[in-house]
C-alpha cells in the first residue's frame, strides 16, 4: 500500500517539479524550509482560543508571531492566519458583515470573478442577494462611474473587489470615494495578487479605504495552501470574535508555522520577487502577442498582475489549448489564463520567458506534434530546479 501511493506521489513530483513549465496562476511552490514546517509535529495538535487544550505555549507564539509580521507586510491593523482557505475567508467575510437578503456586489464570474461568491457559492448559501460590478472587458475592469450609480440605487450591504482573472488594479479608491457617506462594509479578495500586495507592487486595498482584505496565501503569496484575513482594527475584532468556532476549529497550526516563514520571506525577498513577477508577465504578454496569440489588452501593456489572458472565447477553445499544451508539459488552465507566480520563483526571467512563449508558439501556433517539443521543455526546465527568493 505505501509503495503505490508514495510511487504515484514521486511519478506526480517528478513530473509537475522536473519535467514540467507551470503556467497555472492559482499555484505556486514554497521554500524548502517553508515546506518542512508542514510536516512538523505542529500538525498533530490542537490549541484554541478558549484555551481548551494544555501544551500549546510554543504553538500560541507561532501564531502571534505570524500574526505580527502579517500585520507589517501589509501594514493592517490586525491579521488572522487561521481561515483554512481563501474560499473560507470569502465565507467569514461575508457571514459577519451580511445577514440574509441582504445585498453584496462582486465581480461576476463572467468578467472574471470568482465563482464560489456567486451563484450556488456562499452568498447563495447565506441567502444573500448578489449583483455584479458593471465591467468593461475591453479595459478588463470595473467600470467606476455605473458602478457609482449602481451602488447608490441598490444600496449593497457588503462590496467585494477582486477576481479569479485579474490583469490590472482595480479603482477601489474611486469608488471608496464616492459611497463614503452609505454604510457599506468594502471587503477585497486578493487571493491572486496577495504576493504582489505584499511586495508593494499592486495596489494596497487597505491603504485605499478597504477595511478587510483576505484570500490565498499559496498564489502569487508563495506560503503553504491556506487563508488569511487582514483587517482595520473595527473589522478585525469581529472577525477574531466570530471565527471561531463559526468557521475554523483546528486551525493546522502546522500550515500556520509554514506560513509564518513565507510571511518572513515575504518581508525580505517580496519586493524583487513581485518586480519580477510583473517584468515577467509583461514580457510572456508581449512575446505571445507577437506569435499570433489573442492576448488580452495589448493597449494597456497587456498585465500589471502576474497573469496573461489569452482571450479564446470560452473554455471549449481554452480546454482544446491547454490540452495541447499539458501533452509538451506546459500546463495551464482552461481559461486560458497564463501565471508567472512559480516560473519567477524558480529563477526564470525575461530572457527565458521568450524561450516559453517559443515553446507555446511551436506546440499552438505551428502546430509541432506536442511529444516532439516536450523534450525541448524538459530540457529548459531543467535549468531552473532550485527557489529563489527565499531564506537559505
Ligand atoms: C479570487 C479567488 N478567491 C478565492 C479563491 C479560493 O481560494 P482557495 O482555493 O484558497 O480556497 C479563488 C480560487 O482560485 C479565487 O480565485
Amino acid at each position: 500500500m505505501i509503495d503505490e501511493i508514495s510511487s504515484l506521489i514521486q511519478k506526480h513530483e517528478k513530473w509537475r517539479w522536473q519535467e514540467c513549465v507551470n503556467l497555472i496562476p492559482s499555484e505556486n511552490v514554497m521554500s524548502p524550509a517553508v515546506r518542512s514546517f508542514l510536516s512538523s509535529d505542529l500538525g498533530h495538535r490542537y490549541t484554541s482560543t478558549d484555551k481548551f487544550y494544555m501544551g500549546t505555549r510554543f504553538l500560541d507564539e507561532i501564531e502571534q508571531y505570524g500574526e505580527k509580521l502579517a500585520k507589517d507586510v501589509f501594514r493592517s491593523d490586525t491579521a488572522d492566519l487561521r481561515p483554512l482557505s481563501g474560499h473560507i475567508a470569502d465565507l467569514i467575510f461575508l457571514a459577519c458583515f451580511a445577514k440574509p437578503k441582504d445585498t453584496v456586489l462582486c465581480v461576476s464570474p463572467i468578467d472574471g470573478g470568482y465563482p464560489g461568491i456567486w451563484e450556488k457559492g456562499a452568498p447563495d448559501f447565506l441567502q444573500l442577494q448578489r449583483i455584479k460590478f458593471p465591467f468593461s472587458k475591453e479595459k478588463m475592469n470595473i467600470k467606476v462611474d455605473e458602478t457609482v450609480d449602481l451602488i447608490l440605487l441598490k444600496k449593497p450591504k457588503l462590496v467585494i473587489f477582486g477576481a479569479s482573472l485579474f490583469l490590472f488594479p482595480q479603482p477601489v479608491s474611486e469608488i471608496i470615494e464616492a459611497i463614503r457617506e452609505l454604510d457599506i462594509h468594502v471587503g477585497y479578495d486578493g487571493s491572486h495578487v496577495l504576493g504582489l500586495i505584499a511586495g508593494g507592487e499592486f495596489q494596497n486595498p487597505l491603504r485605499e479605504g478597504a477595511s478587510v482584505l483576505f484570500g490565498s496565501t499559496h498564489k502569487t503569496f508563495f506560503g503553504p495552501q491556506g487563508g488569511i484575513i487582514l483587517a482595520d482594527q473595527t473589522h478585525g475584532e469581529i472577525i477574531k470574535e466570530r471565527i471561531f468556532p463559526a468557521f475554523v476549529d483546528n486551525a493546522h497550526w502546522n500550515r500556520i508555522a509554514a506560513l509564518a516563514l513565507a510571511l518572513a520571506e515575504m518581508k525580505e525577498y517580496g519586493k524583487q520577487y513581485a518586480q519580477q513577477i510583473l517584468r515577467n508577465a509583461q514580457s510572456l504578454g508581449k512575446a505571445l502577442d507577437e506569435h499570433g496569440f489573442p492576448v488580452s489588452c495589448p493597449g494597456q501593456g497587456y498585465t500589471k498582475s502576474h497573469q496573461v489572458f489569452l482571450d479564446y472565447g470560452g473554455y471549449k477553445q481554452g480546454r482544446l489549448i491547454a490540452k495541447k499544451l499539458e501533452r509538451a508539459n506546459i500546463i495551464a488552465d482552461c481559461g486560458v489564463r497564463l501565471g508567472v507566480c512559480e516560473v519567477t520563483r524558480r529563477g526564470i526571467e525575461e530572457g527565458e520567458i521568450q524561450e516559453i512563449a517559443e515553446l507555446m508558439k511551436r506546440v499552438v501556433i505551428d502546430g509541432e506534434e506536442p511529444r516532439q517539443v516536450k523534450k525541448d521543455v524538459v530540457r529548459f526546465i531543467e535549468e531552473f530546479q532550485e527557489i529563489k527568493f527565499c531564506f537559505k
